[in-house]
């Protein structure tokens, strides 16, 4: 019994923020500037499937990423690990017959279903993957709301990753953090026809990785406080409110002034990011041109902190939107590619 290994397998899929995250108020707790919201990605295409278990026969904690080892001692991984092993360490204190496993060596094996070459953002589906893998390995009794508290210590955008559809996480206004969790807008289900393209750059770029950008506006860019204090608060109100209605131009429109004013922010610190390059800037041209030409808003733009693109469109205007992309961008450089891969990638939310 003492090499037994206790296992547990889950996963959890890639969310894309429509109310962009950037700014922490506590770094250490991951707390946010503000609130935000999001939309999840189909789990057919962009998922991390992750398999966690426990034994006494193992040397220590460990963690690998698609096929490589990697570091478990960033304070990060540590928080979420020491969480989880608390909430088991209460359980088995209060049940002496379950098997005391909180205190045994973790193993968590995790892999993506798209290249992490893609460079799109995993870390959020890797977090939420990893807490709920070790939450069923310890069956703990939490609400995905209390998993998404714990997640968000492993990187602020993965407390969203907990829920399909459309999730909101709200900032809180605790110290301790307590308030500060994702919670359900709508399922997926509420809005069937939402679909998302995935536009990858050719050239890959070093970004300015997410936490350092946060630290670096939050520091320097005056734009930004104007950001927190006005433009976000209304974005969260408007957007909710379109979820709810389904009113994909305001959805549409809020969703493009997200991801403007976020990257506005970007580039008003000192020194300036650019996370947007050329190839990004003509697919928003594209995006520009293609509701002009339909002459409502069809589709909507937003990039995170890289140059590649998300377009989210309705199901009925699938044809029109991903011929005029390949239309406009087949020429481009950066983006030959993904205009080519363009009808393959679509992406349902669920
Ligand atoms: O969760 P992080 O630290 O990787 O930050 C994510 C930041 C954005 O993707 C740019 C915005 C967001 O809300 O996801």
């Amino acid at each position: 019994a003492d090499n037994k290994v206790f296992r547990a397998s889950t996963t959890a899929p890639v969310n894309i923020a429509v109310v962009k995250y950037w700014g922490k108020r506590d770094a250490k707790l991951n707390l946010p500037t503000n609130s935000s919201i999001s939309v999840t990605l189909s789990q057919d295409d962009l998922r991390t499937l992750t398999t966690a278990s426990c034994s006494a026969s193992y040397s220590g904690d460990s963690l690998t990423l698609n096929g490589q080892s990697t570091d478990v001692s960033g304070a990060r991984t540590q928080a979420c690990f020491r969480e989880l092993r608390e909430r088991r360490a209460a359980i088995e204190k209060n049940d002496p017959s379950l098997p005391k496993i909180s205190t045994l060596p973790l193993k968590v094996v995790s892999e993506n279903n798209f290249p992490t070459a893609a460079g799109l953002a995993s870390s959020a589906a890797g977090f939420a993957a990893l807490v709920r893998a070790i939450a069923n390995l310890y069956e703990l009794p939490d609400s995905p709301e209390d998993l998404s508290r714990i997640a968000r210590q492993g990187s602020g955008s993965a407390c969203r990753s907990l829920f399909g559809g459309y999730a909101a996480w709200r900032m809180g206004d605790k110290d301790d953090g307590s308030d500060s969790q994702a919670q359900l807008i709508a399922p997926a289900s509420h809005w069937p026809n939402m679909r998302a393209l995935i536009l990858v750059v050719n050239a890959a770029k070093k970004d300015v990785p997410s936490t350092s950008g946060m630290q670096q506006t939050v520091a320097t860019s005056g734009l930004f406080q104007q950001r927190i204090a006005h433009v976000v608060p209304a974005n969260m109100k408007l957007m909710e409110e379109a979820i709810h209605n389904k009113d994909f131009a305001t959805f549409a429109e809020v969703t493009m002034r997200e991801s403007n004013s976020f990257h506005s922010c970007a580039a008003d610190t000192y020194p300036p990011i650019f996370y947007m390059n050329d190839a990004s800037r003509a697919a928003i041209r594209a995006v520009e041109a293609l509701n002009a030409a339909a002459g409502k808003t069809i589709a909507a733009y937003t990039y995170d902190a890289g140059p590649n693109c998300v377009i989210y469109f309705l199901e009925e205007d699938q044809e029109t939107v991903i011929g005029a992309f390949y239309k406009f961008l087949s020429g481009v450089s950066g983006w030959k590619d993904s205009a080519a891969k363009a009808q393959s990638a679509v992406d349902l939310p669920e």
